[in-house]
């Protein structure tokens, strides 16, 4: 299973497989995944929305990146707030899998990806990322790629109703 998982830039095609998927899983996604305004389930509003991610990649504070099962878009992983001068080098790593495509490696696969795009072309020095505390997937899913917990960024994002807080994580990836 892991082996065929793949990521790729996301491109304006992306938006109606992404948005379909969020529409499904609106529900199974409420505890975990901010709240969207309704255009973020449109094909339409989902292809604005790759228009800025693919701004932020020109201007170099994001690689948007899609997860691929069998060619099959079944989620994204992101970099965002990308700093990449000499002395800061770090972004931090985002990502979501469609509940028909859970449990089977890809999130762990695809952030192995994104860690070495993020070494390799980014030529970056620190990822960090964070999770609900009770987001014992998610959670796995960084520790099996060496990332550790620092910290807890009290009340630091609205979900599902209230202030939630923040798992911080980190991983050095390399000089
Ligand atoms: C978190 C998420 C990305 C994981 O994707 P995935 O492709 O299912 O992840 P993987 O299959 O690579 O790994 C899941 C791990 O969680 C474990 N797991 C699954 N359900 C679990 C549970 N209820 N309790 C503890 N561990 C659990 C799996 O066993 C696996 O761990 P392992 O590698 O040690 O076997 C996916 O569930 C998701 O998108 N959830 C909704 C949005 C979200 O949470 N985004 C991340 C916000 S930080």
């Amino acid at each position: 299973m892991h082996n065929s998982t793949r990521i790729r830039l996301i491109e304006p095609a992306d938006a109606a497989p992404i948005a379909a998927h969020r529409v499904r899983d609106l529900e199974a996604f409420r505890p975990w995944e901010p709240a969207q305004p309704a255009d973020f389930f449109t094909p339409e509003g989902q292809a604005e929305r790759i228009d800025r991610l693919l701004a932020g990649y020109r201007a170099g504070s994001v690689w948007p990146g899609v997860v691929l099962a069998d060619d099959q878009v079944i989620g994204q992983v992101t970099v965002g707030g990308i700093l990449p001068q000499p002395h800061l080098r770090r972004g931090s790593v985002g990502y979501w899998i469609a509940s028909v495509a859970q449990n089977k490696g890809h999130a762990g696969h695809a952030v192995g990806l994104v860690l070495r795009v993020m070494t390799d072309e980014l030529g970056l020095h620190r990822a960090e990322a964070s999770t609900n505390l009770e987001n014992l997937p998610s959670q796995r899913v960084l520790r099996r790629n060496g990332f550790s917990p620092y910290g807890v960024a009290h009340s630091s994002i609205f979900l599902d109703g209230s202030w939630r807080d923040g798992l911080l994580w980190e991983r050095i990836l390399g000089d």
